[in-house]
């Protein structure tokens, strides 16, 4: 292990590299050490790697230890002078390869337990497209590029949304992706009668992500509105960014009331529905179009049946 430390004679190291290195039937584990001899420019960097911590336990078994733990035994590649096809290589890889050599020892982590079933892995994008295990230049979690460039760089339109007038401040640096989405796929929900998950993970208790930062809207309330309980944010709000304000789905708020409260049976909680006609909420009356100037407590209230206040 000691010229690991002491870059200035890998060249010695080289020329031990190939006494020490057996040559036998199946290839061998030669340690990190011989690896760095002729790739000084990816070891040099290794040691800030976390999976430098193999090495520098020095407890693990070889074949989860260091550029073999990933890359497979090396003595085979090392006696050919490096053949690219006596090592495992990556760019050679599919990206089920890809995926199944790094779950060797990522499996068992919780927030990728879904991982074989997300659609990323079902649409071929495998762990490589978004770490960089060797050249990750934010390092924190090995991302290829800042989290949120790593995302648009497949998902072009998603920066479009976030460069709205209304939007949460993901391009400023204030949010990531991953506060709403787990990029290794999450569990199935069970708000919004369980549609489509989009790989969005769940605050506590199962909740939409929205509740892990706006806990206010989710009560509980004495008189919810059901359509926070039920349908969940999305009926009302985009997540991403839009032209309206408030992040809502549309530019008038009573247009979005009204895809709802629009007369059909039992809306209301004595089944009478909202009426678009009479003096109470007329529809042609300018004052009546603005629900929220009445329904201050959108959310749900505590002390208004109808949201008042
Ligand atoms: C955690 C798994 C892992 C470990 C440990 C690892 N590598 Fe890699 N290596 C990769 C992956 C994945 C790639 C493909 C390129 C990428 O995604 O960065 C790669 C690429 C390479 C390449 C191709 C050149 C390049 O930059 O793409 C070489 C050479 C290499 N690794 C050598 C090493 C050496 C030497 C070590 C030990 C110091 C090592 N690797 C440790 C996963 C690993
Ligand atoms: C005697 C020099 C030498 C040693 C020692 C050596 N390599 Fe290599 N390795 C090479 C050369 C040269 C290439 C380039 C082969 C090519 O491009 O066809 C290479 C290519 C690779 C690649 C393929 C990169 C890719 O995806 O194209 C990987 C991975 C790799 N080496 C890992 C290792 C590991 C891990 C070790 C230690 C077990 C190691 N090498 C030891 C010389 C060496
Ligand atoms: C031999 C076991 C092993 C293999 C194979 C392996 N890893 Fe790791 N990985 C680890 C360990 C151990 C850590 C450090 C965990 C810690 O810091 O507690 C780690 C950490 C990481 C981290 C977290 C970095 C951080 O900042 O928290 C990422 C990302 C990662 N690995 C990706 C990969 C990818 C991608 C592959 C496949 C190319 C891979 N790993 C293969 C053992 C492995
Ligand atoms: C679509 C992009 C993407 C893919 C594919 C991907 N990751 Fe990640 N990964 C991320 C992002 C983004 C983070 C940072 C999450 C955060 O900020 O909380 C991360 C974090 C991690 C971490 C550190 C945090 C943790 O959850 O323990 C590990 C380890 C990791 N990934 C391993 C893997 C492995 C192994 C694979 C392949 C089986 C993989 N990732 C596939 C984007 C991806
Ligand atoms: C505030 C939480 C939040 C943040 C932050 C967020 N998303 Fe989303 N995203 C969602 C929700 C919720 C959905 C589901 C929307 C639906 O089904 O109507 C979604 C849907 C998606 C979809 C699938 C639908 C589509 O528009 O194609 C993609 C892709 C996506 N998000 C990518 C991203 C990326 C990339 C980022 C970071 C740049 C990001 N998201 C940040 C909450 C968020
Ligand atoms: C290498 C390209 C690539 C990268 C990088 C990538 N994605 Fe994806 N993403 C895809 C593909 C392909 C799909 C599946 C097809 C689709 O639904 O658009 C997908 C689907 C999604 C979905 C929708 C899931 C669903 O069930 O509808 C979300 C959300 C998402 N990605 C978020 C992210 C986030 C967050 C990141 C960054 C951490 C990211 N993606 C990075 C290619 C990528
Ligand atoms: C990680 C924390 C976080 C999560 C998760 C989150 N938000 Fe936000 N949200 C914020 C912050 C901080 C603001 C303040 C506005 C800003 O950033 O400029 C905000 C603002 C808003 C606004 C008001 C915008 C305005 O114009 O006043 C709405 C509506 C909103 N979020 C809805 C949602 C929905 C719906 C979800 C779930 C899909 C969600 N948020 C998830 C942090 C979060
Ligand atoms: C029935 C439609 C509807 C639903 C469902 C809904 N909202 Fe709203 N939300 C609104 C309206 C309308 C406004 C603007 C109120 C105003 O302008 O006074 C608003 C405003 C907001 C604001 C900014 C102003 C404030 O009160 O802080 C946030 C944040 C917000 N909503 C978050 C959420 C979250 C999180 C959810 C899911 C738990 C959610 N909303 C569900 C209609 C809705
Ligand atoms: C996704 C459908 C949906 C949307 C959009 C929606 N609501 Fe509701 N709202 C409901 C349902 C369902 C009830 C409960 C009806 C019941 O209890 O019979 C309700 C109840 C109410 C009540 C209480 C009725 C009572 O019992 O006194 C008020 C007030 C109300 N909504 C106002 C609004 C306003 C204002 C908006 C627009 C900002 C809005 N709603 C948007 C579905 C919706
Ligand atoms: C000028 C204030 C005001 C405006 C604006 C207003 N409302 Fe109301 N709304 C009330 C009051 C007060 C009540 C409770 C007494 C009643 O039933 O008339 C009520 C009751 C309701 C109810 C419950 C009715 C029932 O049958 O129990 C619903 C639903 C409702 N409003 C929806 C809306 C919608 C949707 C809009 C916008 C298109 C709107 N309101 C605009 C004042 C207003």
């Amino acid at each position: 292990m000691p010229c690991w430390h002491l870059p200035g004679i890998s060249t010695l190291c080289a020329a031990i590299a190939c006494l020490l290195v057996p040559a036998s039937a199946a290839p061998q584990y030669t340690g990190s050490v011989v690896c760095k001899t002729c790739h000084p420019n990816i070891a040099v960097d290794f040691y800030k790697n976390p999976h430098y911590k193999s090495i520098a336990s020095g407890s693990e078994p070889p074949e989860r230890t260091g550029c073999e733990a990933c890359h497979g035994p090396g003595s085979e590649h090392v006696a050919a002078k490096g053949d690219k096809s006596k090592i495992i290589a990556f760019s050679q890889l599919a990206p089920k390869q890809v995926l199944d050599n790094c779950l060797r020892c990522h499996a068992e982590s919780l927030g990728r337990a879904n991982i074989r079933r997300s659609s990323h892995t079902l649409a071929n994008v495998a762990c490589n497209s978004c770490h960089s295990i060797h050249k990750s230049p934010v390092q924190k979690f090995l991302l290829a590029k800042e989290q949120r460039d790593v995302c648009y760089g497949c998902h072009n339109n998603v920066r479009a949304q976030f460069a709205q007038p209304f939007k949460h401040r993901v391009n400023e640096g204030f949010m990531t992706c991953s506060d709403c989405h787990n990029p290794h796929g999450a569990d199935a929900v069970n708000y919004a009668m369980g549609a489509r998950p989009r790989m969005v993970t769940a605050a506590l208790n199962n909740e939409e992500p929205c509740m892990k930062c706006h806990t206010d809207k989710r009560g509980p309330f004495a008189f919810e509105h059901p359509a926070v309980r039920i349908e969940g944010c999305r009926s009302c709000h985009v997540p991403h960014g839009t032209a309206n304000t408030r992040m809502l789905k549309r530019p008038v708020v009573f247009t979005l009331c009204l895809e709802c409260h629009n007369g059909a049976d039992s809306f209301g909680r004595d089944a009478a529905g909202v009426f678009l006609t009479p003096p109470t909420h007329n529809m042609a009356d300018p004052r009546f179009r603005n629900c929220t100037t009445c329904h201050v407590r959108i959310h749900g209230s505590n002390s208004s049946v109808s949201f008042l206040r």
